[in-house]
Order: C-alpha cells, then sequence, then structure tokens
C-alpha cells in the first residue's frame, strides 16, 4: 500500500527528469486476464485526463479487456477523477454510490479511483474509512502499472492503493487507444512548477517535465500518416514548454517544428500569460495550420487578487498580451475566471469586470473559488459571503454571455472551415471552426472526418449553424 502524501507532493529538487522507455510491461500471464470481460471508464476534468482515460483503455486492452459504454454491463469500472474544485468531489462520490449498489448484486465487479482525487490524502483517507469496497486507488504517476495493480486485486482479498507523489519522469512507452480518428491529444509536458496559490494541479501531477521534441514530432507524423486531421497539444501550462529541458527550445520552436509535419490543425492549451512569448505569437501567424485560437486564463483583473493568487502578473501586463494577441488575423481569444478568491472585494470584482469589457472573450469559463486542502489559498481568511460570490458569478455571466454572442454575430453568412467530427444527438452533424466555434450542420454522414466549407445561417450564444457549401 502507498499512500498520497501532499508534502511530498509539493517537493520541487533538482533531480534529473528520465525519459523512461520500459517501465510498462504486461506480463505473459496478464495478457490475457481480460478475456471475456469488460470495463467501462468514467471521465472527469480537463483534457489531460481525457488523454490518460485514452492510455487507460489501451493498457486494459493489452490484456483482452474490451471497452463498454454501459457501466451496468462492466467487470471492471473505473473512475478517472479530477480534483480541481470540490463540486467534482461531489460528483464522483454521487457515482460511487451508484456503482456501490450494482456491486451488492455483483460482487465480482472490481471498482477503482484513478486520476487526481487519489493524489488527495483526505480523499484516500475517505475511500479506506468509508468506500471499504473500492478495490483499487491509483495515481496519475501509477498508470503504467496498472496491470500489476488490477492482477493482485483479483489475487488478494484487500484494497489496493498505489499512490506515487514524487515529482515524475516522462514514460515514454505507453499506449494509447485514442477516442477519435481525427483529433487528437499529444501531451508535450506534465505537471506545473507555477504553484498558484488556489491550485491543486501541482501536488497531483509533480513537477513540470516537458517530452522531447523527437518524441513528440514523431508521434505528429505517425499521426498524419493515419489520416489525422488535428493535433491538440497538451500542458498545464504549454507555454512554459522546453524550459526544463537541456536544450534551448521552446514552445514557438516546437510550433513550427510540429507546423511543418503538414498535420492540417494544431491546437495547444493551456497558455498562461506568464510565459507567452513574442516567438510563439509570431509562429502562430506564420503558419495556416496552428489555428488562431488562444485560450488565456485572466483568473482575476486586480493587481491585489492576482498577488495574492500568485500569478505573476499585473491587469496592465495581462492586457499588453492580450493586445499582441489580437494582431493575429481573426484570433479568437477565450479565457477562466475565478471569483471570490478570499478577500475579494466589489472594488476587485469591478477590476474583472473592466478586464471582461476591455478583452470581450469570445467564451469563458467562470468559477467561485473552491478551496483545496494543502494549497495556501486555502489557508487564506476568506471574508466574502457565499451569496455574494453567487451574486458575482452571475453579473460576470451576464457580461460573458453578452459579448460571446456579440462575437458570434460576425459569423452569421460567412463561409468558415469545419472539422466535421460526429453526429449530435439530434442527429446533426456537427464540428469546430478554426477559432474552435461549436457548429452544428446539416449534411451527409460521409462528411465526418473531412474539414468541410460551412456558410453560418444562424447564430446562438454558445454554438453556431450552418450548411455545407463547396
Ligand atoms: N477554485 C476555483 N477554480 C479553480 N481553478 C483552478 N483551481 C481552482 C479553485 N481552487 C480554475 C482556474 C483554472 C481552471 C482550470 O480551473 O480558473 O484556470
Ligand atoms: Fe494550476 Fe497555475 Fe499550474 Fe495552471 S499554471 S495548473 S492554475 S498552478
Amino acid at each position: 500500500m502507498q499512500l498520497p502524501d501532499l508534502k511530498e507532493a509539493r517537493k520541487r529538487t533538482s533531480k534529473e527528469i528520465l525519459i523512461k522507455t520500459n517501465d510498462y510491461i504486461v506480463k505473459e500471464n496478464l495478457k490475457e486476464l481480460g478475456l471475456g470481460k469488460k470495463y467501462y471508464i468514467k471521465t472527469y476534468g480537463c483534457q489531460m485526463n481525457v488523454h490518460d482515460s485514452e492510455n487507460i483503455k489501451a493498457i486494459l486492452e493489452d490484456m483482452s479487456f474490451e471497452e463498454t459504454d454501459q457501466f451496468e454491463d462492466a467487470d471492471v469500472i473505473l473512475l478517472n477523477t479530477c480534483a480541481i474544485r470540490e463540486n467534482a468531489h461531489n460528483k464522483v462520490f454521487g457515482f460511487l454510490g451508484r456503482v456501490k449498489h450494482l456491486k451488492q448484486t455483483h460482487p465480482h465487479i472490481i471498482t477503482g479511483v484513478c486520476g487526481c482525487m487519489a493524489q488527495e490524502e483526505n480523499v484516500v483517507k475517505e475511500i479506506k474509512s468509508k468506500y471499504k469496497w473500492v478495490d483499487i486507488v491509483f495515481g496519475t504517476h501509477n498508470i503504467y502499472n496498472l496491470p500489476n495493480i488490477l492482477f493482485d486485486s483479483m489475487t488478494k482479498n484487500e484494497q489496493e492503493i498505489e499512490v506515487f507523489s514524487i515529482e515524475g519522469d516522462v514514460l515514454e512507452n505507453i499506449p494509447v487507444k485514442r477516442d477519435s480518428k481525427y483529433k487528437a491529444w499529444v501531451n508535450i509536458m506534465y505537471g506545473c512548477d507555477k504553484f498558484c496559490t488556489y491550485c491543486i494541479v501541482p501536488y497531483t501531477r509533480g513537477k513540470q517535465r516537458s517530452r522531447t521534441p523527437e518524441y513528440i514530432i514523431n508521434e505528429v507524423k505517425e499521426l498524419v500518416k493515419n489520416g489525422y486531421k488535428e493535433v491538440t497539444l497538451l500542458g498545464q501550462n504549454v507555454n512554459a514548454y522546453g524550459k526544463d529541458l537541456k536544450i534551448d527550445y521552446k514552445m514557438g520552436d516546437l510550433l513550427r517544428d510540429v507546423a511543418k509535419t503538414g498535420i492540417e490543425r494544431i491546437r495547444f492549451m493551456t497558455s498562461h500569460p506568464w510565459d507567452f512569448d513574442d516567438d510563439m505569437i509570431n509562429a502562430i501567424k506564420d503558419y495556416d495550420n496552428i489555428m488562431p485560437y488562444v485560450h488565456l486564463p485572466l483568473q482575476s483583473g486586480s493587481d491585489r487578487i492576482l498577488k495574492l493568487m500568485g500569478r505573476r502578473y499585473t491587469k496592465e501586463k495581462y492586457l499588453t498580451l492580450y493586445n499582441k494577441l489580437k494582431e493575429i488575423p481573426n484570433v479568437a481569444i477565450t479565457t477562466d475566471i475565478i471569483v471570490g478568491f478570499p478577500g475579494e472585494t466589489e472594488d476587485d470584482f469591478k477590476e474583472t469586470l473592466d478586464v471582461v469589457q476591455k478583452c470581450q472573450y469570445d467564451s469563458a469559463f467562470t468559477f467561485i473559488f473552491s478551496p483545496r486542502e494543502g494549497t495556501p489559498a486555502a489557508k487564506m481568511e476568506d471574508n466574502v459571503p457565499l451569496e455574494e460570490k453567487n451574486e458575482r458569478l452571475y453579473r460576470l455571466n451576464e457580461i460573458v454571455n453578452k459579448y460571446a454572442n456579440l462575437n458570434n454575430q460576425k459569423y452569421l453568412g460567412q463561409t468558415v472551415k469545419v472539422l466535421i467530427e460526429s453526429i449530435g444527438e439530434k442527429g446533426n452533424l456537427f464540428g469546430y471552426t478554426e477559432t474552435m466555434k461549436l457548429v452544428n450542420v446539416d449534411g451527409k454522414q460521409e462528411n465526418i472526418g473531412k474539414i468541410v466549407n460551412v456558410k453560418i445561417t444562424d447564430i446562438k450564444t454558445w454554438s453556431l449553424d450552418g450548411e455545407i457549401v463547396a
């Protein structure tokens, strides 16, 4: 049993980051462990988690398990969890309640909790004491060892908990079963060293570790060969890419090299304003296959709150960067904002509204501050009543929605390129523009996987409607 330890998770040393190419092994006797059995994974949270689930799926299939999208049919049920806010916790424990019910009539089912919540001391304590029927718990650094964890759980009659609280290395031989045949997530770095005071990620994901350019470029080349149209380069803080490598190679260099592979669309997320340099902006301008879409988290518009958050930029610096980004032709910019950070006054909040009014974002993800145990902000005195936080969120969303709608208006009557992804619930096709606008399209199924010209016929606040034109 290896339990998480927040103190250990917080540590940053000068220990060399290793590139490991043979840590993942499925022993001969485990390759058919899942024969005739099914697995179900429920994924919460960000794209990083979505991509981790793609790794977990491939590992389970290496053991002959088959995927099912009905948890009632599964022999193995895994919840890949998110720790970013309290409501993510509540959803997981809610779903575990449903699984418990199922387990009463199907006791052979193996239930597992993995992902960021598994890295939290208090969560694992709770699972150990109140959810004894959960069979396995494994952390974000332990995915490679899932075959052995699963085998131990099937052969021993005890809860298997394996959560490393380490800085982490870069594992290069983990298989992947991608959810899409057209769009792929490509990790370019893991972890985060920014330690924004509200954020749990540096504790759950370890230190910043960039993959080397060779591995990334080869992965993208392979995707091009296999017909993929779009890659999203993933990291908690992609602008800092390369800073931990011993070579002089930064995000701008990587963007250019990925662009040269000829992949039709390149996206990247998430950015931190701190490391966004001019070279990166120029790379986006220089290459048509780097999409004109930037997610640039603001978090707050108040210098005082930004300082308390440890964000290391001011409102003015943010706006300067924003204005530079706006010079990218047709660019769309979205953001993340937290309201109700400890001690946020009405004046602080007005500064945030002021930035939103100036930036007129294409859209924004808005959150009420959620204290995360072990982070500095969780210990700050929080004297803002919840009612006030709710009211601020409401006021903020009103303005965010207004500008989202206004930005969409510009598209009416325009013809834009859309990568058609799939069929929606109402039988329509849907896909995304270069600027990441969701478009619902009437059209034939044969367009799925193609980039087509779409004339926009109607607009909504969060999506566009259109028809395919030649
Ligand atoms: N409370 C509320 N929102 C948070 N985020 C991160 N941590 C917290 C927290 N403790 C938000 C930030 C981040 C996004 C992914 O989630 O806005 O950019
Ligand atoms: Fe969290 Fe800040 Fe790192 Fe983003 S940059 S993952 S908000 S600590």
